[in-house]
């Protein structure tokens, strides 16, 4: 399908979403948000994709945030609605069935930071710059900055970050765990194609109760969560592929998994 504002590719079992308005930083007007739904859905439908990277086109960005001329134009309920949608992309990412890795090439501000802290992995490259500018606007985070970023970091940083609306730069970002790594930008696409290519030798079910043991978990108290694993983990015993992975290992051999 052709999107005004993405560009997509599948290869090699990996999918690609990049965010391409260069010239506005990779900013998500509400037409680039639904173009990113429908792309997120369609990736996660699509047979020959078992895990997808996001990023942004260019060398300056990822995403520079929501943008600004229309976020100019909110009222009250104009406001509440955009929100909502943001936060709905952000759970569909966040809740995908196949692993999603931002690769983190720029600019990461607002709705960028946003955007991935929904992702499963983030990964940025050395010029990555992070933050949630909100409050120099007039405004809060709100396609889950103040929830997802306090998840992620702790309470006190999310407070001192989003009050502050500072920007901080790769090393600090991988310093409060707020990106798993930092890589030269020459080698943020090859790592993050390395890092997908080493989550998809894996089952693709597990993968995806994977994520979901741990998604359903963190909102839920320690017990719940548990009981929660638990049957996940017996829905991975029902599995061909979690027959074919030990019986793989028994036997020493490489498992081929089916996703059933
Ligand atoms: N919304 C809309 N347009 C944006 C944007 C955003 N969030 N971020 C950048 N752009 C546009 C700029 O308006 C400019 O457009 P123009 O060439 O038509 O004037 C273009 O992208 C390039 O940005 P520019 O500001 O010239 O680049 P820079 O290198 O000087 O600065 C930033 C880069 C990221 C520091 C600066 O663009 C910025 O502060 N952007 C807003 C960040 C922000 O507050 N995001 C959170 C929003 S909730």
């Amino acid at each position: 399908m052709g999107y005004k504002n993405l560009l997509t590719r599948k290869q090699d079992g990996v999918g690609w979403i990049i965010i391409n308005r260069p010239d506005k930083l990779n900013a998500l007007n509400s037409e680039t948000i639904k173009e990113l739904y429908e792309a997120f859905l369609s990736l996660q439908e699509s047979p020959d994709v078992r895990a997808i990277i996001l990023t942004g086109s260019g060398e300056k960005a990822f995403i520079a945030g929501a943008d600004i001329g229309e976020l100019a134009q909110l009222e009250f309920s104009s406001g509440k609605d955009y929100v909502l949608e943001g936060q709905e992309l952000s759970k569909l990412i966040e809740n995908l069935r196949k692993p999603v890795i931002a690769a983190i090439n720029g600019f990461a501000l607002g709705g960028g930071t946003e955007m991935a802290l929904a992702c499963h992995v983030r990964i940025a490259s050395d010029n990555a710059k992070m933050g949630q500018p909100e409050v120099k606007l007039g405004l809060i985070p709100g396609f889950g900055g103040t929830q997802r970023l306090a998840r992620l970091v702790g309470k006190g940083i999310a407070m001192e970050l989003i009050l502050t609306g500072r920007i901080i730069d790769a090393q600090e970002a991988f310093r409060i765990g707020l990106v798993n790594r930092v890589v030269p930008q020459s080698e943020l696409i090859p790592h993050c194609e390395a890092l997908a290519k080493e989550m998809i030798a894996n089952a693709p079910l597990a993968l995806e109760y994977a994520i979901k043991a741990i998604n359903i978990g963190l909102d839920k108290t320690l017990g719940e969560g548990l009981l929660n694993e638990a049957e996940l983990f017996a829905k991975c015993c029902e599995t061909e592929d979690s027959k074919e992975g030990t019986k793989a290992f028994l036997e020493k051999k490489k498992a081929d998994f089916q996703g059933k």
